[in-house]
């Protein structure tokens, strides 16, 4: 007879189980701890997606309706793919008719109906390469990078402020009208710079804590909805 599964937790897999490992540094044992009782590692792994990451776009979807109608979609910071695999879901994208572009500088398993591309956003390559990737005009530019930790709080936050806000110059440049930009970003760190760009040139400009986005991290969402175009602003500029 099959073991019934615990119930709230479909794995079947028990939370609340502490890793003994003695061997192990307290702070990579803790880590451990938390991921094997996370419940949205255990969700991920039952729905078939790469990362707990995946929840986060889906929670901030449900709520902010982002990805319903979207084309094409640009995925920055990609690996290893859960938000890719929910961008070539809604857009039906294949390998005949890829409409899901992915960039990230580490290696990322290939996913069907997602161009990757290797590399790192900050190379001055990497916009025209993207553009040529998604075959069209994107509709969504997701952006979940994250500079990698060097230990120095500081220095860490403004690194991926940095990488925010050239997503959302690039988002500027490539989305199409009534498109949409999501990046990730920190408590109280977007700065008034940015905030007023983006207002400048999408309709609504919120920041979003899903509940997936663990509540002791400082990670937050920038979400700019309803891109105004490119015609508008040269418009402006003749005027
Ligand atoms: C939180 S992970 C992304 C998880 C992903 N959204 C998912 O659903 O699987 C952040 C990623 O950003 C990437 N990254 C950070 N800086 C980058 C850069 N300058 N260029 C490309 N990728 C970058 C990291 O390598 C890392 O894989």
């Amino acid at each position: 007879m099959t073991k019934p599964t615990i119930a709230g937790n479909r794995t079947g897999r028990k939370l609340g189980q502490r890793v003994k490992n003695k061997k192990m540094k307290a702070s990579s044992r803790q880590w451990l701890q938390r991921h094997i009782n996370d419940p949205y590692v255990q969700r991920a792994q039952l729905e078939g997606y790469r990362a707990r990451a995946a929840f986060k776009l889906l929670e901030i979807d449900e709520k902010h309706g982002i990805l319903k109608g979207a084309r094409r979609i640009i995925d920055l910071g990609a690996a290893p793919g859960s938000w890719s695999q929910i961008a070539a879901k809604v857009t039906g994208s294949t390998d005949d008719d890829v409409r899901v572009a992915a960039i990230d500088f580490l290696e990322m398993a290939q996913l069907p109906g997602v161009k990757i591309l290797q590399l790192d956003f900050l190379d001055p390559a990497a916009p025209e390469q993207l553009m040529e990737a998604v075959g069209g005009t994107p509709d969504l530019v997701l952006s979940d990078m994250a500079a990698p930790t060097t230990g120095h709080h500081r220095t860490d936050h403004l690194r991926t402020m940095h990488l925010c806000e050239v997503a959302a110059h690039f988002a500027i440049e490539v989305l199409g009208e009534g498109g949409h930009f999501l990046a990730k970003t920190f408590q109280g760190g977007t700065e008034k710079e940015l905030l007023n760009l983006l207002k400048q040139n999408f309709k609504q400009v919120v920041h979003v804590k899903p509940a997936s986005s663990r509540a002791e991290s400082v990670e937050m969402f920038l979400l700019a909805k309803g891109f105004k175009g490119r015609k508008r602003e040269a418009d402006e500029t003749e005027a």
